[in-house]
């Protein structure tokens, strides 16, 4: 069955997302907020991209718009070699539930669905309530190390594991893209670790692309390229040389936002 979120053009290059001179304003009462004064990029699919930048600088506002969640004030963005400003609701909907996972800063878990139901949300959004899909929800859980937590509601779950019951759900339809909020800002490091290594995994092995916000050098240690976001923009780039290299993609960010 071909859905319509489907029937993209391939792009070229395996070029699987283009955002072009995108600005983001904000109308407030007071003075419009600038939250992105212009950012373009090109991602290649199974790319691990990693964002940095100080708070304010723009991160969750850049993925919210690659998300179809919010439409940009001017500039374009495409998907899979398609813009998604020429999607309507629905199919925005359904570009967002079958080729994008996201993990949201705030983990937005459904509070009256236990772990294992929030993870089969997307699923079931499909209409899709498959002992197979059931499996591979719980697949997902263990392999966010929460195998002990299936029933629990998010209420009963720590600020780490529920991040980790969002980033179990973001994987949940396999995703083409997954855009993750600083997936690993409320869990221990060995959990971070953990979730850096998958994320870094699913682009290698499953030629998904993931794009990721983070403060931690060590976690943008993991990605390919790692851009850095000042005030709206991209000020730079860092290509990490893997996690050893930590201290100087540090070093090399505070001379990029300084
Ligand atoms: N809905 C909104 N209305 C008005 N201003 C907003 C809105 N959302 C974000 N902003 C402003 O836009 C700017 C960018 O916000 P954004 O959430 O993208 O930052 P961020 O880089 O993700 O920061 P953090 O690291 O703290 O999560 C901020 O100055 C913020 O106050
Ligand atoms: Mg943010």
């Amino acid at each position: 069955m071909t859905h319509p979120a489907d029937d993209h053009q391939a792009s070229p290059a395996c070029e699987v997302l283009r955002v072009d001179d995108v600005r983001k304003e904000y109308q407030t009462e007071g003075s419009p907020v600038h939250a992105l004064a212009g950012v373009s990029m090109t991602v290649r699919a199974g790319e691990f991209v990693a964002i940095m930048g100080a708070s304010g600088s723009g991160k969750s506002t850049l993925l919210h718009l690659i998300g179809g969640l919010d439409a940009p004030t001017s500039g374009s963005i495409q998907m899979e070699g398609r813009d998604l400003a020429t999607m309507n609701d629905r199919q925005r909907t359904l570009y967002r539930r079958r080729r994008i996972g996201i993990v949201f800063q705030a983990y937005n878990l459904l509070p009256t669905l236990s772990a294992i139901e929030n993870v089969a949300l997307p699923a079931m959004l499909d209409g899709l309530n498959t002992t197979a899909m059931q499996q591979r929800a719980q697949e997902l859980l263990e392999l966010v190390d929460l195998g002990h937590r299936m029933q629990h509601r998010p209420h009963a779950l720590s600020g780490g594991e529920q991040q980790r019951v969002a980033i179990a759900r973001a994987l949940m339809n396999d995703p083409v893209v997954v855009l993750a909020d600083e997936p690993t800002g409320n869990v221990d490091s060995h959990h971070a670790t953990a979730i850096w290594k998958l994320l870094s995994r699913l682009t290698r092995e499953n030629r998904c692309t993931v794009i990721a916000v983070t403060h931690e050098a060590v976690g943008a240690g993991y990605a390919d390229r790692a851009l850095v976001f000042k005030d709206g923009r991209v000020v730079g780039e860092i290509k990490p040389g893997g996690e050893d290299h930590a201290g100087d993609l540090a070093a090399r960010y505070t001379q990029l936002v300084g």
